[in-house]
């Protein structure tokens, strides 16, 4: 259970930042190029945030069956750095990062002009994707290091 939530969660980031940089992508042409805020703009929206609350799920899946998350509550010293990283900050910033997304996709919906929708969207989910970006366990991160891919 426990590896089959792991690696499922590892290769599902690269499906939540192709939706939120495809987001991005339609937030910042539409709103710069000053183009019509299309059904086709309004899925991607709507979709971006649709793949990241999967994320959540599955990262609150592994939150309960991760050994590093029980090392965490038990404050199991041999792993302090990993576990405070996987047991606190990355499910911190990740659920606000989804958080700042949702609000970010749900006000653009309810603004009422085109230009409105496309600036929201760019500048909330712009927000989201740096703090997703920064709590990614990368294998460059400073903070936890992890594979790219995990098969
Ligand atoms: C956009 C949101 C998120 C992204 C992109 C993301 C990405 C990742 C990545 C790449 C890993 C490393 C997996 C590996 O070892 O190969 C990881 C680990 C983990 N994530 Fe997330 N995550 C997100 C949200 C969350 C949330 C909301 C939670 C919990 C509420 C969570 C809980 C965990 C846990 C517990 C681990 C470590 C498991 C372990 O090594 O035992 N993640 N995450």
């Amino acid at each position: 259970m426990y590896l089959f939530f792991l690696t499922l969660h590892s290769l599902f980031r690269w499906v939540v930042l192709t939706g939120l940089l495809l987001g991005l992508g339609r937030a910042y042409r539409g709103w710069l190029g000053q183009k019509p805020f299309t059904p086709f703009d309004n899925t991607v929206r709507h979709t971006a945030a649709t793949l990241a609350h999967v994320q959540l799920m599955l990262g609150y899946g592994l939150y309960f069956v991760s050994p590093l998350v029980q090392a965490f509550h038990l404050r199991d010293a041999e792993h302090a750095p990993t576990a405070l990283f996987f047991g606190f900050q990355h499910v911190a910033a990740m659920t606000v990062a989804i958080v700042v997304l949702t609000i970010g996709s749900a006000l653009a919906k309810r603004r009422s002009t085109d230009a409105e929708k496309f600036r929201t969207m760019a500048l909330w989910f712009t927000a989201a994707l740096l703090l997703i970006l920064l709590a990614i366990p990368w294998p460059f991160s400073p903070f936890a290091t992890r594979p790219l891919f995990r098969f």
